[in-house]
């Protein structure tokens, strides 16, 4: 596999403030190639040997915005085992349904394009159902849960402008803990 030619914007970059606009359907090719390179930029970045090859951070999501493009598409590339690997592609997704119990990732999210290290937790749905359209524009409903779940929000919050480390009160960044669920 060779590593597709993306580049991940960093924290500074304005553009991660923005909000993305509502994606118009047909894509063009232009945008799925970015959707491939995506996909395996992150499947890569999972995988231990390309991982070392390339010196990549693993991540599990992606949006577009990441790539310096203000369009409503994320990426989620899941390991179900070992190098085997489940892509998400959702377009203009919305949560239209969520649990009321609330969880968090214990060890502190991650992002690409936050190169440093972190302190705090942010509180996520347990479970959210979304709507969203394929690559192809064509609508589906998907129900996730634990990191999965948690991984839909933290992309869905790109496509906001928002930032996980803008979720964090850096004056009680373990703020609310009891009240969640540990993942
Ligand atoms: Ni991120």
């Amino acid at each position: 596999m060779q590593l597709p030619p993306i580049t991940i914007l960093d924290e500074k970059d304005k553009r991660l403030h923005q909000i993305s606009k509502e994606v118009v359907f047909p894509l063009s090719q232009e945008d799925k190639k970015n959707i491939k390179d995506m996909l395996t930029y992150l499947k890569m970045s999972q995988m231990d040997d390309y991982n070392e090859k390339y010196q990549l951070r693993a991540g599990m999501g992606l949006s577009y915005v990441q790539i310096g493009i203000l369009k409503r598409i994320f990426v989620v590339v899941d390991e179900v085992e070992d190098n085997v690997f489940q892509d998400y592609v959702l377009i203009n997704p919305k949560i239209i349904s969520n649990s009321e119990e609330l969880i968090y990732v214990g060890e502190g999210e991650g992002c690409l394009s936050i190169n440093r290290p972190t302190e705090g937790i942010i509180p996520r749905y347990a479970r959210i159902t979304v709507e969203a359209y394929d690559v192809e524009g064509k609508k589906f409903t998907i129900r996730v849960r634990e990191d999965l779940s948690v991984a839909f929000q933290h992309e869905m919050d790109h496509l906001n402008g928002i930032l996980f480390t803008d979720k964090i009160d850096p004056k009680a960044p373990y703020k609310n803990q009891e009240k969640m669920r540990e993942i």
